[in-house]
């Protein structure tokens, strides 16, 4: 693969979920706000001046933004946030962030993280772009965050591992948010097969995917149009997704469980209703997010 528009650029859906973090950390609707609070630092001065203004938030997720978008960042945040919790409560040795952008959580759980090894991986450009925003707004980087870059489609991932230092066989747990679309299914392959090579026993895999119903642009899903226009204009086309009832048999080729699978309507129940039942956003339909684990070899 040459050409892509992340080798040259920043990536801008990495920018644009920044900005939706950013536009949700601001909210007074408790459902719509979600705690991302150095995202809103890493967004341009005028913009983020602008986005404390109720009606330019409303039009960034309303009008520009694809159908169901936003909600699902909020959803897929909240969700994430809250399994990086829980492992760095029960004291993982490490954490391997794929893809991760503009992911803030090595800097937001840095108390509670201060015993696990974070590494974030990405393609120079936007690693290097959010080290400049970083530097720019005077946040230090916590000493036990180590940043890799590399392009799953060309580079090794095991040799970059181990060169810094991501140890085998550790209890890790493995973030890709909004990561396994973009990538080439060999890509894909080769990256859970890395995964495999060094989760140590309980170690847990947070991801999410497209359906892959989605990439035959079949339609099926809220806000399913929109979203490949959007994808498709900024440059950083997908590629991969999982067909209905694949899932266990996907990861089952590299020895993990699902434990959790929710789809656009789980994550309404689970962050946009009420307490009368009533749904106060809709999901974009054309996700599902996923953890997984490595069991014991005796429950394999
Ligand atoms: C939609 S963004 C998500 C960023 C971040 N995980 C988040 O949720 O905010 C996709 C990210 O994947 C990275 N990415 C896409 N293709 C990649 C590749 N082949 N190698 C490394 N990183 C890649 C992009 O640079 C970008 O940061």
């Amino acid at each position: 693969m040459s050409g892509k528009r992340i080798e040259t650029t920043t990536s801008m859906t990495a920018k644009w979920t920044c900005l939706c973090r950013a536009t949700s950390s601001l909210e007074s609707d408790t459902y719509y706000r979600s705690n991302d609070h150095i995202a809103l630092l890493l967004v341009p001065v005028f913009l983020r001046l602008l986005l404390h203004i109720p009606l330019v938030r409303n039009f960034c997720t309303q009008t520009l933004s694809p159908k169901g978008i936003y909600q699902y960042t909020i959803a897929r945040t909240k969700y994430i946030d809250a399994v990086f919790k829980e492992i760095l409560a029960e004291g993982f040795d490490q954490i391997l962030i794929f893809g991760a952008g503009f992911d803030t959580r090595a800097l937001r759980f840095q108390k509670e993280a201060v015993d696990t090894k974070i590494f974030e991986l990405d393609v120079p450009i936007t690693q290097k772009a959010k080290l400049d925003q970083y530097a720019k707004r005077g946040l230090s980087i916590p000493a036990n965050t180590a940043f890799i870059s590399i392009d799953f489609d060309k580079e090794s991932l095991a040799e970059k591992l181990a060169e810094a230092g991501f140890a085998r066989g550790g209890r890790s747990l493995f973030v890709l948010e909004g990561l396994l679309m973009y990538l080439q299914p060999e890509s894909v392959d080769e990256t859970f097969k890395v995964i495999h090579e060094f989760a140590g026993e309980g170690s847990v895999v947070v991801f999410d995917y497209v359906r892959g119903s989605v990439l035959r642009k079949a339609r099926s899903y809220h806000g399913e149009k929109d979203i490949m226009k959007s994808v498709e204009k900024a440059g950083e086309r997908w590629y991969f997704g999982i067909e209905e009832g694949e899932l266990d048999r996907f990861l089952k080729r590299f020895d993990l469980k699902v434990s959790e699978h929710k789809d656009a309507q789980d994550l309404e129940r689970m962050y946009f209703t009420d307490a009368s039942g009533e749904i106060l956003g809709r999901v974009n339909g054309t996700h599902c997010l996923v953890r997984a684990a490595k069991p014991a070899p005796s429950q394999a």
